[in-house]
């Protein structure tokens, strides 16, 4: 019978150096910006595989204090053998980003910066940086506006569940 939805299939050779990332991690994070009010707010991420050289990506954030929802996105993760990765993500804001930069599998880090930021008012740059220690998943977002050069905007810190 032909695989299909539902499978567990074994995980490409490709996505192994990353495999630390893959599960469900959920925490709290702090965002903010000069033009801004500083704000905290609570995050899902997804790291999941379906078998192939790639890494399927979800996230969704709320308001710490009331549960709201705000921005989500999605993507997809793809490591390459010598240490580069490049990641697509879709925003719920309508912006599009296409990211290079590297893995490192001892340092348990991924490091991006944008190639190609699309459809985007005031956005010029984005830099992801995530790590995992233990059971912890931390990451920082910085971004460059058409006002302000690359600086942090958001950080969080999220637990394996
Ligand atoms: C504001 C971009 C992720 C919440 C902004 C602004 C930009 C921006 C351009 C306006 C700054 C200004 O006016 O100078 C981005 C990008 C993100 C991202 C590129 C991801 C790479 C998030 C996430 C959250 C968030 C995950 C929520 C958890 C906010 C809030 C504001 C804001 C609350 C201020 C109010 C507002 O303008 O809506 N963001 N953002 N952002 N962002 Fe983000």
């Amino acid at each position: 019978m032909a695989a299909g939805a539902g499978d567990n299939p074994p995980l490409h050779p490709a996505l192994e150096p990353l495999a630390f990332l893959l599960g469900t991690w959920r925490g709290e994070g702090e965002g903010g910006y000069p033009t801004i009010q500083s704000f905290k707010y609570g995050e899902e991420i997804k790291l999941w595989h379906s078998g192939k050289p790639v890494m399927a990506y979800a996230q969704k954030t709320w308001k710490a204090a009331s549960g709201e929802p705000m921005h989500a996105e999605s993507g997809y993760w793809r490591p390459k053998p010598d240490g580069s990765i490049e990641v697509v993500i879709a925003q719920s804001t309508g912006l599009a980003e296409v990211l290079k930069g590297t893995f490192d599998a001892e340092q348990k880090r991924v490091q991006l910066q944008s190639s190609l930021v699309g459809n985007a008012s005031k956005v010029q740059a984005i830099g992801r940086l995530f790590e995992v220690e233990g059971k912890e998943l931390k990451y920082t977002v910085d971004m460059a506006t058409l006002t302000h050069e690359l600086q942090p905007h958001l950080r969080a810190v999220l637990t394996k569940i």
